[in-house]
Parts: C-alpha cells; structure tokens; sequence
C-alpha cells in the first residue's frame, strides 16, 4: 500500500502510540488529522509532521461527525481512520465502583470506536478506506488487573470481527490491533512493576509495526496481536461449539482462516 497523498485520521494521536502512528504514516507521505482532547499536544504533534488537528472527545457522536468533516475539509476526503484513543479503567467492581466514571471509560474506549466507524463510513465508502482499532492483549485473554478495560476492549475485538465481513463490499477494511504492555503514559502507574517481574514492555515504534503490517496485509475483520519477540499477526480464534443447524452440523463462519 503507497501512502503517499492519503488522508488519516487518529483518534488519541496526541500522545504515545497514536501519536507514533501519525508520525510514522506523516512521514510515508499521509496528509494526518490528529483527533485528541489533549489541545496542547494535539496541535504540537500535527504541527511537527506538517498535519492538522481538530478537538475531539471521542464519547460525543457529534465531536466525531466534526473530525471526519475537518479531514474532507483540509485534506478533500478520507482514506484511513485510526480509532486509538483509550484510557485504563483505573477501578473495579468492589467498593472502588463509580458508575459515572465506568460511563466514561465505556464512552472513550467502546463507543468511540462505535462513533468513529460510524462518522468515517461515508467518506470511506466513497473511495474505499480502512479503518484500525486500537483494542489490546486484554480482549483476547482475561485481564483480572482491569476487569472492565478487558471488557470493553473485548468488545472492540467482537465489534471489529462483526463488521469485517459486513463492509468488505464496501471496499473498506476493518480491523484491530491488540498491543501488549507498551511503553505509554497509560502504564506509567505500573510499569516498573512489570519490569520488576520480567515483563517485557513494547517501544511504540514495535506497535506502530503492526498497524503498517495490517494496512499492507489488506486483510478484514483480524485482529493482529503485538507481543515482545515475536511477529505480529491476525490473532487465530478458538473454534466456538456453534451455531450449528437443527442436525448439529456446524455453520461455517465468513472466514474460517481466523479460527484456529
Ligand atoms: N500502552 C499500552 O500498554 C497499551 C496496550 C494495549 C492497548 N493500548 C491502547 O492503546 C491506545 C492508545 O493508548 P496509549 O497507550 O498510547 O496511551 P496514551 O495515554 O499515551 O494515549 C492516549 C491518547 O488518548 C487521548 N484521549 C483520552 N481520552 C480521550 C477522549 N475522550 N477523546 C479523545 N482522545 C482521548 C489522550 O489525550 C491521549 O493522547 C488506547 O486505546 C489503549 O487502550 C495501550
């Protein structure tokens, strides 16, 4: 895939790896809208890679409807879309439960995702786009440290597998990335403790990799770990017991190659 003159847009591109993916695709010659709350940031970032920023709270539909207009408006049209901005959880469903912060979480790391997809389908409709979610390690395995991130990027994982199939005569791509620990903000609270336990901890540049390897791979509806030491790729999914028919034959998914 050339990347030259494309159009990005990247949620969460102020900081870490949203921020290493707006550089790297800026550098392979994208036209990148940086889409973030974080305004000082946010600006500084698009200025040093000579893109754009707009502001933009990924729980409100309305903030992402804004963003995708901003990219037709400065750059005339959409190509990619990366669906990164994510926080940790922070609190579990002990004592430590607050159901207004729990909203919170759910309105960046899920219905972000939600609301950027469906900003983004009608420019990436047009011309044919792609679009990648961040989602994590912690969707495709039990995260007993943040019970509730696991939840919601486990619903990304479901969301993007969902819609890979559905858009695809669309000519447009779905998918997720689903990073291990990496070496962000977002980790600042235990990252020595994983280095104290022999955890190895991502550079952004490893997990940038992966979004350049799904972008070029061309696949839909695959959701590409990121683990220290070995090569990224489409995570193989367990053969689930169904749906079968009323015989107990089982039905065969839209692509079988995804389970493992
Ligand atoms: N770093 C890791 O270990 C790791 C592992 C797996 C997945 N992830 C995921 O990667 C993504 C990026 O996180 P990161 O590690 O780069 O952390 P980060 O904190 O460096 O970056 C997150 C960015 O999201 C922005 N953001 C937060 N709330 C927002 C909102 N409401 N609207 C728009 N932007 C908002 C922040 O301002 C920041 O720029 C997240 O979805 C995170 O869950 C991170």
């Amino acid at each position: 895939m050339e990347f030259e003159g494309r159009v990005a847009l990247i949620t969460g591109g102020a900081n870490g790896i949203g921020e290493g993916v707006a550089r790297r695709l800026a550098g392979l010659g994208a036209r990148v809208l940086v889409a973030d709350v974080d305004a000082v940031r946010g600006q500084a970032v698009a200025d040093d890679i000579g893109g754009a920023f707009v502001s933009c709270d990924v729980r409100d539909p309305r903030q992402s409807e804004a963003a995708v207009a901003e990219a037709v408006r400065a750059f005339g049209g959409l190509d990619i879309v990366v669906l990164n901005a994510g926080i940790a959880t922070g609190f579990g469903l002990g004592d430590d439960f607050d159901p207004e912060r729990y909203r919170s979480v759910m309105g960046i790391n899920l219905d972000g995702v939600v609301y950027g997809v469906h900003a983004a389908l009608p420019e990436l409709k047009k011309r044919g786009g792609h679009i990648i979610a961040t989602a994590s390690m912690a969707g495709l395995m039990a995260m007993p440290l943040d019970p509730l991130y696991g939840a919601n990027k486990a619903a990304v994982v479901a969301l993007v597998r969902a819609l890979g199939p559905v858009l695809a005569a669309d000519g447009v791509t779905v998918n997720a990335v689903c990073p291990s620990f990496a070496d962000t903000a977002i980790i600042s609270g235990f990252k020595s403790f994983l280095e104290s336990s022999g955890m190895p901890v991502l550079t952004v540049d490893e997990v940038v990799d992966a979004y350049l390897a799904v972008l070029r791979t061309g696949g839909t509806g695959e959701c590409w770990y990121v683990q220290a030491g070995r090569p990224s790729e489409p995570f193989k999914f367990p053969n689930p017991p169904g749906p079968r028919t009323g015989s107990g034959a089982r039905v065969t998914p839209h692509d079988p190659s995804q389970e493992g």
